[in-house]
């Protein structure tokens, strides 16, 4: 059933399937341009009622943990990628029979669950290239002491006979093809020995190919180069890449307070439903905001957390209690992190259809939060 958009009570997610197609027709050019294959990283994204979508364009997916995998395997199909920092024995039996590849972070690892694991399936090890592009330590998998992945010097060629394939994650929303081609020519450098007997390597994800003018023919020829030269077949794991642009997180005024400046509050937290916001200090987007107007307002939370604002804005026109906001971008990262701190309304989730059509994925009530916390 479609439903209106002015009755759709806030907080709530919506999601733009043409902007979602948008993302994926270019994730299909690089596909094509490159011979790559393409998994969706779960841990970005996983709000599955959107799949029908995005599984004809992508190879399967790719996860951070146990029930990821799961996910994957159920919702989306193709082909399922296990990842973890550390997999105990029981998630390594949940996860074994429903995985093409199974990646460890560690050598330690790999001999813990090897012999257990060898006939299931492809086993990989994630590499800590030690070089990366992040805009933030916190995002840095190659950041001083890193717990991800096995560094050059602990590797030995005895390794390719349980091994695969590699994983190389070290990019954090790179939009410079340039520097990604640096990494590739880096690992292509120093891992050569390696490279030219493994089956598959995957690069991981954080690169921003769908960003606006990216250029999307000079990533795919340096994929392709670097695959024909060591005769591998590649792998990337975009998770901001496929979602990014793709859904607002919309909520209403419920309050206006004055301390020497106007916060609007609304009906959301960045800490329970946009936790990025808080951890990256990465201010939200508001579609209503204007460059120019002259009503400014910090668009505070009704979380309890003194500092937890979502932005600082201008508007052509005062705010009104009642008004919905749009925060923009509010996909990635986002969803998969909700939580009901202070037992605040979560938000619903609607998809917007090509055709216009709205359609709910899910809501939730008072009995979802109190489940959470006991029977
Ligand atoms: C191993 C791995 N693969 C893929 C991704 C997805 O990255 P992104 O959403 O930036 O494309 C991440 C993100 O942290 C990651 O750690």
């Amino acid at each position: 059933m479609s439903l209106h958009r002015n009755t759709l009570n806030t907080p709530y997610f919506i999601i733009n399937e043409a902007s979602l197609i948008d993302n994926l027709e270019k994730a299909k050019q690089l596909k094509t341009i490159s011979g790559a294959k393409l998994v969706l990283a779960l841990k970005c994204f996983s709000t599955w009622g959107t799949f029908d979508t995005i599984k004809p364009y992508l190879d399967g997916t790719t996860s951070s943990g146990p029930y990821e995998v799961k996910l994957g395997h159920e919702t989306f199909g193709g082909e399922t990628h296990a990842y973890s920092v550390g997999y105990s024995t029981a998630d390594i039996e949940a996860v074994k029979p429903l995985s093409d590849k199974i990646i460890f972070n560690s050598l330690s690892q790999l001999d813990t669950h090897y012999e257990n694991c060898k006939n299931a399936a492809s086993l990989g090890l994630r590499i800590n290239p030690e070089m990366s592009v992040a805009g933030q330590d916190l995002a840095n998998p190659a950041r001083q002491y890193s717990r991800l992945g096995v560094k050059q010097n602990l590797l030995t060629p005895a390794l390719l006979e349980k091994v695969e394939g590699f994983m190389f994650h070290m990019n954090c929303e790179n939009k410079d093809v340039d520097a990604f081609i640096a990494i590739l020519d880096h690992i292509s450098e120093n891992f050569s020995d390696y490279l030219n007997q493994l089956k598959w390597l995957s690069l991981g994800g954080g690169i921003f190919f769908t960003y606006p003018n990216y250029p999307i023919e000079k990533l795919g020829a340096a994929l392709k180069a670097f695959s024909q030269k060591h005769n591998i077949q590649l792998y990337l794991e975009p998770g901001e890449a496929i979602i990014t642009r793709t859904a607002d997180l919309v909520v209403s005024v419920i309050d206006i307070v004055e301390n020497e400046k106007q916060t609007a509050i609304v009906d959301s937290a960045t800490e329970a439903h946009r936790l990025d916001t808080l951890i990256y200090n990465e201010p939200a987007s508001i579609r209503e905001a204007s460059d120019n107007g002259t009503h400014s307002y910090i668009i505070g939370s009704c979380s309890c957390l003194a500092g937890d604002t979502f932005c600082e804005t201008q508007f052509d026109q005062p705010l009104y209690i009642g008004q919905k906001l749009h925060l923009m971008d509010s996909a990635g990262y986002t969803m998969v992190k909700l939580n009901w701190f202070n037992g605040l309304k979560m938000p619903s989730i609607y998809y917007q259809r090509v055709n216009g059509d709205i359609e709910l994925l899910n809501e939730f009530g008072y009995e979802d939060f109190k489940r959470t916390l006991g029977k």
